[in-house]
């Protein structure tokens, strides 16, 4: 790594999925960096790029433009050999959504958190096993844990194990797909608190993708936003969260109960309605601007990623001023409850 550079460094990646005419662009231009020791939450709805841009960052897809590095290696350069050999030496592992369907039923659980190690072929049984028990106790299992088979442990010991197999390997980057979507409340607080830990005790970056914003808002440091395969929004969670700065993040802050400022916009005035001006299209309009209550004729065109401050970006021509339209908008036709009180007042 050069100085200053990050652990994980994604710049201006584009990824096409498909072949010959049938290829779609997935991803436009992400960008995204991760340091040592931190978690970065990815938000976005189903179908917006999370899982492409993950496989991706592990190299499965190799994108169109842009780079992805990580620890200083240009792994979106690397191909055949080269490739086969960063993804066995471990630097990034990933754990999956659904636990299940991850882990092996016929092997038991030591073998299955070896099972990278295994293949490197560098340890023998004894060892293995050992790193094994070592990794089930970091993930908060007992070490007999490793004699069981997938099919008798519960939904949060699976994805422990799931978690355990990606640490095995020692890993500088973690990157989990959903790590809790398919948990109960309960277990998916404990992984979550879990990850957190993990990231203080062992000094790993955790990129966490997640569909729901209050799973993220528990543990990252900065959250990024992506819709339609761009970055929208991406800051420390704190400043996004209390001032989102996109119109989309606004909405998807206003939309969550549990991280929503009660103060804030609510959801319905963060959509667009009928009687809204018709937003300009073309293929070269923000991505957003079907659905942007704010989209005036500048949204005809892509708005470039500007710094709102330090480490603060967001992509959105009105990033400044919608919050102001939207004020005015309140005062010249107020909420249905607030109209409502002259009326209620004359009838007295
Ligand atoms: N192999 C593929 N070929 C073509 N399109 C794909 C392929 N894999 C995923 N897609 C499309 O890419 C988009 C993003 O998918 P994905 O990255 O899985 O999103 P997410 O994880 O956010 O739900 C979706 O529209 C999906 O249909
Ligand atoms: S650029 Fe325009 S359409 Fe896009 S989010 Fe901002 S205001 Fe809305
Ligand atoms: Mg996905």
């Amino acid at each position: 790594m050069t100085d200053g550079e990050r652990l994980l460094e994604v710049r201006d990646v584009s990824v096409s999925l498909g072949r010959g005419r049938a290829a779609t662009e997935i991803l436009n231009g992400v960008s995204l960096g991760l340091g040592a020791g931190e978690i970065v939450g990815l938000i976005g709805e189903t179908g917006s790029g999370k899982t492409t841009l993950a496989r991706t960052i592990l190299g499965v897809n190799a994108p169109t433009a842009g780079t992805v590095r990580i620890s200083g290696t240009t792994v979106s350069a690397l191909r055949g050999r080269e490739l086969r050999g960063f993804r066995r030496s471990g630097t990034v592992q990933f754990v999956f959504q659904d636990p299940l369907r991850s882990l092996d039923p016929d092997l038991r659980i030591g073998a299955i958190v070896a099972e990278g190690l295994a293949i490197r072929g560098e340890l023998g049984t004894d060892e293995l096993a050992a790193r094994a028990r070592e990794a089930l106790e970091l993930v908060g299992l007992e070490s007999a844990m490793a004699d069981r088979h997938p099919a008798q442990l519960s939904g949060g010991q699976r994805q422990r194990v799931a978690i355990a197999r990606a640490l095995a390997g020692g890993p500088r980057l973690l990157v989990c797909d959903e790590p809790v979507s398919a948990l109960d409340a309960s277990s998916r607080n404990q992984i979550l608190r879990l990850l957190d830990e993990l990231r203080v005790r062992l000094g790993i970056g955790i990129l966490v993708i997640s569909h729901d914003l209050s799973s993220l808002a528990a543990i990252a440091d900065r959250i990024a936003v992506l819709y339609r395969g761009r970055v929208l929004e991406d800051g420390p969670t704190g400043s996004v969260l209390s001032v989102p700065r996109h119109p989309y993040s606004a909405l998807l802050v206003a939309s969550a109960p549990s991280v929503a400022d009660h103060s804030g916009p609510a959801p319905q005035t963060l959509r667009r309605t009928a009687s809204d001006p018709p937003a300009p299209a073309g293929a070269g309009a923000c991505v957003y601007v079907a659905r942007c209550p704010f989209a005036t004729a500048a949204c005809a065109a892509a708005p470039s990623t500007n710094a709102v401050g330090a480490s603060w970006e967001v992509a959105c021509h009105h990033a400044e001023t919608w919050r102001h339209t939207l004020a005015e908008r309140r005062k010249h036709h107020p909420a249905p409850a607030a109209a409502a009180r002259p009326l209620a007042g004359a009838t007295r």
